[in-house]
């Protein structure tokens, strides 16, 4: 049932045609992410959230730090219970803050201070703007965005446990703007030159290939459109990258871990225009730490208690890089020939 209404979610349609010329191939690829549905653990999920209600909450907040949704006295106790039961099975919640009918949901990231960062690096223009956002996790700048009245606002993840993310949301705030895919960046080409702001943040040093993902972002980008990228990164201000042999952080997905200057000559060479970094700063444990909401290690586990600058591994410890960069209104030809 789940399945089959992530399938056959419309939404798309009324773009089909000049809009959006490979709406088909989506289709066909949406059908064949949805088997991440068929696991166990979606069991249970799909059970809490059958077991609530479905109600329409008069209070919904995104224009603040904390997303929130909903209010104590919306919801009986039973119904509360039931909640703070579904909101448990969906540990770890990463990216935050969020309030559900009066549950803080103190996530391990405190993504407000990204999206401050982003929204004063770039000044966004997101009234009747079509974004997408990659790897968008459990959905908390595309609630943010609701507040800045864009047209569509298009969540990417291949991981089934944000699917329930907004499943859940969908329970309490119907907001048909707010649409979710099982997808990867792999598949942002497939929305050619097909939205004005592509989110591209906390992906570029996941991947094997950064170049192919940047070139993926760009197609999927409208003409005069604007990626926000933010990225993991060393200190420095050569176009190098970091490749670690073996784990950074102790995670085993870093592959290359660039300086400021490195993203902007990727940028540069995937053919965007109008580049710029307007933050670069290291991490810091006011940002990202443990907290209930998560039952893993945070960053206090990945750098080395002796000498912060450094990850347990003994590398550079990383530094967040913000940086903006459009798709210019003609191909520029220097590039791509
Ligand atoms: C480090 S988190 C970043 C989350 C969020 N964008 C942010 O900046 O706070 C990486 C996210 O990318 C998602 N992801 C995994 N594979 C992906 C892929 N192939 N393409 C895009 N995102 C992917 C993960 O599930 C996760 O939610």
């Amino acid at each position: 049932m789940v399945k089959e209404q992530y399938i056959n979610n419309d939404y798309l349609e009324k773009y089909r045609g000049k809009n959006l010329p490979l709406l088909d191939e989506i289709l066909e690829v949406r059908a064949k992410q949805a088997r991440l549905l068929d696991s166990d653990a979606n069991l249970v999920n799909i059970s809490d959230l059958n077991a609530l209600p479905d109600l329409k909450s008069n209070h919904a907040i995104f224009g603040n730090d904390v997303v929130e949704i909903g209010k104590r006295d919306e919801l009986s106790d039973e119904d509360f219970e039931k909640l703070n039961e579904t909101l448990l099975n969906l540990k770890p919640w990463r990216k935050g803050p969020w309030n559900y009918f009066g549950i803080d949901i103190d996530t391990e990231w405190r993504s407000n201070l990204k999206w401050d960062r982003f929204f004063n690096g770039v000044k966004p223009d997101f009234e009747g703007k079509r974004i997408l956002d990659i790897g968008c996790n459990n959905l908390y700048y595309m609630y943010r965005t609701l507040a800045y009245n864009p047209e569509l606002v298009v969540g990417f993840d291949p991981i089934a446990r944000y699917y329930f993310h907004h499943l859940l949301n969908r329970k309490f705030v119907q907001d048909p703007r707010i649409q979710f895919e099982l997808f990867g960046v792999e598949q942002a080409g497939l929305f050619k030159d097909f939205f004005d702001y592509a989110f591209f943040m906390g992906i570029l040093y996941h991947r094997r290939d950064p170049l192919g993902s940047l070139k993926n972002v760009y197609d999927s980008l409208k003409r005069g459109g604007t990626i926000i990228m933010e990225c993991s990164g060393i200190p420095g201000d050569d176009p190098l990258c970091l490749f670690p042999e073996g784990r950074y952080c102790q995670a085993p997905g870093y592959w290359f871990l660039p300086t400021w200057k490195s993203i902007e000559n990727m940028l540069y060479r995937t053919g965007f225009t109008e580049i710029e970094t307007f933050y670069k700063e290291p991490l810091t444990f006011d940002e990202q730490r443990k907290t209930s909401w998560i039952d893993t290690h945070s960053l206090e586990h990945f750098l080395d208690p002796e000498d912060i600058s450094k990850t347990v591994e003994g590398y550079p410890a990383p530094v967040r890089i913000y940086t903006k960069a459009v798709k210019p209104l003609q191909r520029n030809k220097k590039i791509y020939d």
